[in-house]
Formats: structure tokens, C-alpha cells, sequence
């Protein structure tokens, strides 16, 4: 019983979502700091994190997942060199520019943009860099800045040779690049987190918000919203950029950054609305209880309903679709990809159960196979307004200008259309 008490008491202090993790990280993360504690009783170690905040932090730094590299991905510190070179410098800005990376775990992704401001010819005065993560074992790490080989992953290392000394068989990065970032123990959910902090131009918030339940990484959006400049750009993880398709945000134009500016006023009507995950056919459902917590951020399909009873082969077919959305929303993908292959073997031509392989596909980041599904969804339906927005949010991301666009005038005209309104 006490295990769920301490699930829920790490989803209310930082957010985890247990399923994202799975209770077993979750079990094991406990089990380890019992043994710490010389501790037998799961009940007494309940006890003791709900009363101490020190072992409670020990927890979450057992449990968290600090995961990261120099680079990682490479395009999002591309965009961001380029935006540095093509709008910061190119401007008349005479402020330092202010930068957020929250988490920034043990380090890489901060010193990986204090590198690309070096390397755009940014002195340490001209920019200003906070790096934030709840891990105090990161945070300490962070400021030692003396990684392994896990650190320096992919092709290009010359960044190395630049600017690390080998030390003891790791890398000691140099102290001018070291100096350029401030570290900081900080949760982001934490009521007090944006007390006090002037707005940044550039916030990194990548593969944080997939721990989260919707409601969480909506708090944790709105939170990066307000500390973002209006002209300031935002970078989120690749699997949770999806999350900023019902705000107004315009992808930036470098191909598979994952990276955000506010979209312009006059250019809102241009911002493909968020495309809808529900199935077009509606089916007949009770409404007596409260949608469950959706730990990924592509379904906005209400969940935790009966389906009511249906007895022709149509109406099946919408019930097992119907729970296919739920299983996804509920982050069961495979189940939920099983239904749908199920559901296509009877029925080739739904082209719903297409457009929802395709967000499962694009969930779990094939963006090719959704790409796919998408357009047969289209191609079965070619009115079907939620396939083609999310296929022009594709294209812009792929930096594919031309097919954006024609798929966005094609989803407002569709939208037209199924409003009668076109
Ligand atoms: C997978 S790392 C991501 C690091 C880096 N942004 C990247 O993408 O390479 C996730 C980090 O989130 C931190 N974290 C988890 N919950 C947090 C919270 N509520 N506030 C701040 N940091 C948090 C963890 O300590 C961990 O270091």
C-alpha cells in the first residue's frame, strides 16, 4: 500500500509520473535508499520522506533520470547558433543575452550552448546562462564539469579538442567556457521557481515534460511561457513538442530543431491550429467520470468512459477504435497500435484508424511511419482537417516550406468545410 503513497508524493513534488518510469524504477529507487537508511519497513520509510525534506531529496535524486550528451540531437544547438548569428547579433541588442536550460541535469546541454556562443564570438559578459535541475548530485556534478566517454557521444568531437583537457582518463572542460554558467539547485513545479528571475531569450526545456501527466506539463508550459521574452525562443524535447501545437508558438525554420518563437499576431491566422485527436465518427459514451491523467502529450480524447453496448459490425468497429484512443491517451501504445492493426484488417479504408497509428507512430518519435499514416488518412479522407495539420507541422519541421504550407491552406479549408462554413 505504501508504495503508491510514495508514487504520489513524487508525482505532487516533481511532477514523475509513475507510468512514464514504471513503479518498478520507482520500487527499486526506494529499495536502495532503505538499504541506505538501514530501513525493513516500506511504511516507516513513507513516514520518514513525508516529515524529512533532506531524504525526500535523496529519493528524487535516486529516481530521476539524468540522461544527456554534449550536442544531443545537434539541429536544436545549430538553430540556436544560427538565431544567435541571424538575430541576436544581427540586432542592436546591447543586453546580455539571457538564457534558461531547465533541467540541465549533470551539465552537457548548458556548457553545450556556452560552447555555440563562444564559437558564434560571444564573450562570457554578452550572454548569461542559468542551468537549473531538482538533482543536487547533478547540480554538483554539473559544477565539476569532468566527464567520461558517455558524455561525448556521435561523430563530430572536435568541440573536444577544443575545449576539454584530458585529466585521469576523462575530460576536464576548460575553465573559460565553465565560467560562463550559473547552476542551481531548483524545481521547476516549485511554486516560487519564477520569483525573482528577470525573462530569458532563449529557454532549453528538453525531456523533462514526458515524465509528466497533461495537467503537469501544462503547468510546466505555462510556467516557460512567462519567463520567455516576447521575442525570446523556446527548445522542447522532439516527443514533446506536440504540447505547444494548442498555444500560439511558430515552429522555427531550421529542419528538426524543436525549437519555438511566439507566433506574430498577423501571422496567427497562418499557425495551424491544434489538430484534434478524437475519432470523427462519434460514438455514444456515459459521462460520470473524471478523464484520467494522459502521461503523453498527443490525445485529447476523453478518458475512463464506458463505451455504451453496440451490436452492428459499424459500431463495433467504433467502440474498439474508441478504445484505442483510450489506450493511447493512457500511454498503452502497443496495445493501442494492436487495436488499430486489428481494426485495418477488417476495415482497410477507416481513416481514422490511420490517423491514430499515426499519432502513435509519431509518439514514439517515427515520424516517417506517421508521416505515412497521415497521408493515407488524407488520402481516404481528404477532408480530414486533424491528419492534415499535423502533416503541415510535419513538413515545417522538416523544414519543407512548400508542403506546409499547401497541407495548412488544405487543413483551413477543410476546417471551412466541416463547419459548412466553406
Ligand atoms: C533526461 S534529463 C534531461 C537533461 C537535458 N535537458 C537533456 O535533454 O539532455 C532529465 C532531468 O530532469 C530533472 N528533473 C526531473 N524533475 C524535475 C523538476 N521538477 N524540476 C527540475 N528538474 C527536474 C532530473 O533530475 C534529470 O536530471
Amino acid at each position: 500500500m505504501s508504495l503508491p503513497a510514495i508514487e504520489s508524493l513524487l508525482k505532487q513534488k516533481m511532477g514523475l509520473h509513475s507510468s512514464t518510469v514504471g513503479s518498478g524504477t520507482i520500487s527499486q529507487a526506494v529499495e536502495q535508499r532503505m538499504r541506505d537508511c538501514g530501513i525493513t519497513d516500506i511504511n516507516d520509510y513513507r513516514n520518514i520522506i513525508s516529515q524529512s525534506e533532506t531524504e525526500l531529496n535523496e529519493l528524487i535524486d535516486t529516481v530521476v533520470i539524468p540522461e544527456t550528451w554534449f550536442y544531443r540531437d545537434r539541429n536544436p544547438f545549430s538553430a540556436f547558433s544560427d538565431w544567435v548569428r541571424h538575430n541576436w547579433q544581427a540586432g542592436a541588442a546591447h543586453t546580455p543575452l539571457r538564457i534558461l536550460s531547465v533541467p540541465c541535469s549533470t551539465g552537457e546541454e548548458p556548457y553545450t550552448l556556452a560552447m555555440c556562443l563562444a564559437d558564434c564570438g560571444l564573450t562570457a559578459a554578452d550572454a548569461h546562462i542559468d542551468a537549473i535541475d531538482i538533482s543536487n548530485t547533478n547540480i554538483e556534478r554539473a559544477r565539476q564539469a569532468r566527464y567520461g566517454n558517455n558524455s561525448f557521444r556521435g561523430g563530430d568531437l572536435r568541440f573536444r579538442d577544443r575545449y576539454f583537457e584530458p585529466v585521469d582518463a576523462r575530460f576536464q572542460l576548460k575553465d573559460t567556457i565553465r565560467q560562463r554558467v550559473h547552476f542551481e539547485q531548483s524545481n521547476l513545479l516549485e511554486q516560487g521557481f519564477s520569483a525573482g528571475r528577470a525573462p530569458y531569450h532563449v529557454i532549453f526545456c528538453r525531456n523533462l515534460l514526458i515524465y509528466f501527466d497533461r495537467p503537469t506539463q501544462h503547468q510546466a508550459i505555462d510556467r516557460l511561457e512567462q519567463l520567455l521574452t516576447g521575442d525570446g525562443i523556446l527548445f522542447l524535447g522532439h516527443s514533446e513538442t506536440s504540447l505547444l501545437l494548442e498555444r500560439p508558438f511558430a515552429a522555427l525554420e531550421f529542419p528538426r530543431c524543436f525549437g519555438f518563437r511566439r507566433a506574430e499576431k498577423k501571422n496567427r491566422a497562418d499557425h495551424t491550429p491544434a489538430p484534434r485527436s478524437k475519432p470523427k465518427t462519434p460514438v455514444a459514451r456515459k459521462r460520470d467520470r473524471p478523464p484520467a491523467a494522459t502521461p503523453l502529450p498527443f490525445a485529447e480524447v476523453e478518458t475512463g468512459e464506458e463505451l455504451q453496448t453496440v451490436d452492428t459490425e459499424a459500431g463495433q468497429n467504433d467502440v474498439l477504435l474508441q478504445k484505442a484512443f483510450r489506450l493511447a491517451d493512457q500511454g498503452h501504445l502497443d496495445e493501442a497500435a494492436r487495436h488499430c492493426e486489428t481494426l485495418l484488417q477488417r476495415h482497410a479504408l477507416q481513416a481514422d484508424t490511420h490517423y491514430l497509428l499515426g499519432l502513435i507512430r509519431e509518439a514514439a518519435g517515427n515520424t516517417a511511419e506517421a508521416e505515412r499514416m497521415f497521408r493515407r488518412t488524407v488520402y481516404l479522407d481528404p477532408t480530414h482537417y486533424e491528419a492534415l495539420a499535423h502533416l503541415s507541422v510535419i513538413c515545417r519541421r522538416q523544414g519543407d516550406t512548400g508542403d506546409a504550407r499547401r497541407f495548412h491552406e488544405r487543413a483551413a479549408r477543410a476546417q471551412r468545410h466541416n463547419r459548412g462554413t466553406g
